[in-house]
């Protein structure tokens, strides 16, 4: 499937890696964004202690009550944490005016917190980015007992899908590996996208001990662990192949009573070939050390020259003497290593409204013109509201099977529309139901070219 095109873009991208100070603008290479120069790692930034303690729900950060009669996109499956399959650049793809999604999808059979556990990729298609129809499952044989979370990119003079997942292995344990699966290709009718080809799956990161802590080491800190959630990204400067993931750091905390066991962080790593099957773990670039546990989905969006990187995180992961949302949370710099800036002054960017406060979960950012538009899925409606005798998220699991159902949406949420003013963000207006837009254009613009 690698034709004569696809020669010409490795060798483009081998000549960005290997110019150094030359740049892209001294070879005149007509790609636009690669100066050669490599990326620069520097310290974590910190979300602290200080800035979680003032996060505070308003109008700007809160959602709007979902309405109960949204559609669902299968009827025969659960569907959480979904994206979009996006072209190199980061705009969100659209082969033959059809967009695809994949989501983490579990039979309808199951209670919905047994999902976990049975987690399998299946992907959706539409061609308006919100009517979704079933496709099948993303892999024939992928790593892991079940796949958790990633980001999958479509690279066009090679006709073929880079898909990002999480391999992870059965409960209790829940090992997690970043995996690769590479070689699937599509093909698209007037009614409909099919995956196609035979997909080759690599382990491309693994928690090291040093910089990202291992499940052994988590162990006694007795809070759930991470190394997972691969969101695929080319470095708008140096055009360099990475990924962000959620990670933790290693700390000396030994139970889930020590503020230091709450230790999430987002992790980073680099390609070191262009085949995209080799990389190597840089430090991470945020901690939320002290503060959370856990920093889920860890993604970019580019914006008038700033790097805002969005994470998703539970009201029941923040360290003792700490309180936050169910909640989409964002930073801001200059750059992949700069001081990171919580938007809002605390980090809080999209909270569930009080009266059903895991209503929605695993938002997803995306640009949208000069706003961002953000995706999520239906979570526990009903639950928490103690004003109503409603019960509890932690009673949930103890409810009849059907009843556990009944108050799980699993399938997507209306997308939200949010304005980003530096430091600053606003939800401005909801949507019907799960939108995926390609007309935000390319998720880059960190000069300032917001496209
Ligand atoms: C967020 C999340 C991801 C993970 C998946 C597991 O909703 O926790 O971090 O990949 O769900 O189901």
């Amino acid at each position: 499937m690698v034709d004569k095109s696809a020669n010409i873009e490795l060798s483009r991208r081998s000549i960005l890696k290997t110019t150094g100070a030359i740049g892209a603008a001294g070879l005149a290479l007509p790609f636009g964004t690669g100066s050669g120069a490599a990326l620069e790692t520097g310290e974590a930034s910190q979300w602290t202690r200080e800035h979680a303690n003032s996060i505070e729900l308003t109008d700007d950060t809160t959602a709007p009550v979902i309405n109960e009669n949204s559609d669902v996109i299968s009827d025969d499956y659960w569907i959480w944490d979904t994206w979009p399959l996006r072209y190199r650049d980061g705009s969100i793809a659209k082969i033959n005016g059809w967009q695809v999604v994949f989501s983490l999808t579990a039979s309808k059979d199951l209670v919905p917190g047994a999902r976990h556990n049975e987690a399998t990729i299946r992907y959706f298609y539409s061609r308006n980015g919100h009517d979704w129809q079933e496709g099948g499952t993303a892999f024939e044989n992928p790593l892991g007992h079940h796949q958790w979370a990633g980001s999958a990119m479509y690279d066009q003079s090679e006709d073929q899908i880079y898909h990002f997942y999480t391999a992870t292995s059965p409960e209790p344990e829940f090992r997690q590996r970043l995996a690769l699966g590479k070689g699937a290709s599509l093909r698209t009718s007037p009614h409909g996208v099919e995956l196609t080809g035979d997909q080759e799956h690599v382990i491309i990161g693994e928690a090291d001990g040093d910089l990202y802590q291992t499940l052994e080491q988590s162990r006694e800190q007795g809070i759930v662990y991470a190394f997972r959630d691969p969101w695929y990204f080319e470095h708008p400067e140096t055009g360099e192949d990475l990924v962000v993931f959620e990670g933790n750091t290693p700390t000396e905390g030994d139970s889930p009573d020590d503020p230091q066991s709450y230790n999430g962080n987002v992790g980073v790593m680099r390609a070191t070939n262009d085949e995209l099957t080799e990389w190597e773990l840089l430090p991470p670039n945020l901690e939320a050390i002290e503060v959370n546990q856990q920093l889920e989905r860890p993604h970019y969006v580019f914006n008038n020259g700033k790097w805002y990187l969005f994470v998703l995180s539970h009201k029941f992961t923040f360290a003792p003497g700490l309180s936050g949302p169910d909640a989409l949370y964002g930073f801001v710099s200059d750059s992949l290593y700069g001081e990171y800036e919580p938007l809002n002054g605390s980090g809080l960017v999209l909270a569930n409204p009080e009266s059903a406060p895991f209503q929605a979960y695993s938002w997803l950012a995306m640009p949208h013109g000069n706003d961002v538009l953000i995706e999520s899925f239906e979570n526990f409606r009903g639950l928490d509201d103690t004003s109503r005798g409603e019960i509890g998220l932690d009673e949930v699991g103890h409810l009849p099977p059907e009843e556990q159902k009944e108050l799980f949406g699993g399938t997507l949420a209306p997308s939200l529309k949010l304005q980003l003013e530096g430091t600053e963000t606003r939800v401005v207006s909801e949507l019907n139901d799960g939108h995926f837009l390609p007309s935000g254009g390319s998720n880059k613009g960190a000069n300032g070219n917001n496209r």
